[in-house]
């Protein structure tokens, strides 16, 4: 069974307990392939654009920070839609177990191409942004052990320690908080696809 109530109710345990959960195979493989299929399609056609760390700072400073190519989700397509269902049960699911009162939610698609990486960031700053809660979902089959690419989730209070390293492997859902835990993509050596989605409040604070 993917997607299921015992998984959202673990998963909003875990992120109270440690700011993070992951789950395998959280999405069924028909849906991965068929998001998958819509990633490669936008990115061949060069409807992704290379994203940007914000500030409007120069593109040799964003270059040195990330080197992925986004998309943002719009419920065009019906796989699109079955992804951001399930990430409204899953909202509904935070909020009922974690009072998180999380409101909207935002998603793109990620190509990260062979030697691409993002380096140690937080998703939102606490006091000047609404990103409460961050999700991402793998979209390769058959990631290769030496892959690279994995999702490093440091430590909270700042220690640099790792805390997990998680291999980008199709129908893995990572959540995090925002604004808590410091994560990175190591370098990848296969393009790497994803979505990468945030829940956020409805107010600015
Ligand atoms: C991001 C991000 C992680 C990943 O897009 O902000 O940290 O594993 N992505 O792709
Ligand atoms: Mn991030």
């Amino acid at each position: 069974m993917f997607a299921n109530a015992t998984m959202n109710s673990r998963i909003a345990k875990n992120l109270y307990h440690q700011g993070w959960a992951m789950q395998a195979d959280y999405f069924d493989p028909l849906l991965i392939g068929q998001l998958a299929a819509e990633a490669t399609q936008l990115y061949q056609t060069n409807l992704m654009t290379r994203a940007s760390i914000g500030r409007g700072d120069l593109l040799h400073q964003n270059l040195s920070i990330r080197r992925d190519f986004i998309h943002w989700l719009n419920h065009d397509s019906k796989s699109q839609q079955q992804y951001q269902s399930l990430m409204e049960t899953l909202r509904q699911s935070l909020n009922e177990s974690l009072y998180l009162g999380l409101f909207e939610f935002e998603a793109h698609y990620a190509v990260f191409e062979a030697g691409a990486f993002y380096k140690k960031h937080l998703d939102s700053f606490r006091g000047n942004a609404n990103r409460i809660v961050s999700v991402v979902v793998y979209l390769n089959a058959d990631w290769p052990d030496a892959g690279g690419g994995e999702l490093l989730i440091y430590a909270a209070d700042g220690s640099g320690v790792e805390l997990q390293r998680i291999r980008p492997k199709a129908g893995t859902l990572v959540v995090f908080l925002s604004e808590e835990m410091p994560h990175e993509v190591n370098v990848t050596h296969h393009q790497r696809a994803s979505i990468a989605g945030w829940f956020k409040l409805n107010v600015h604070r």
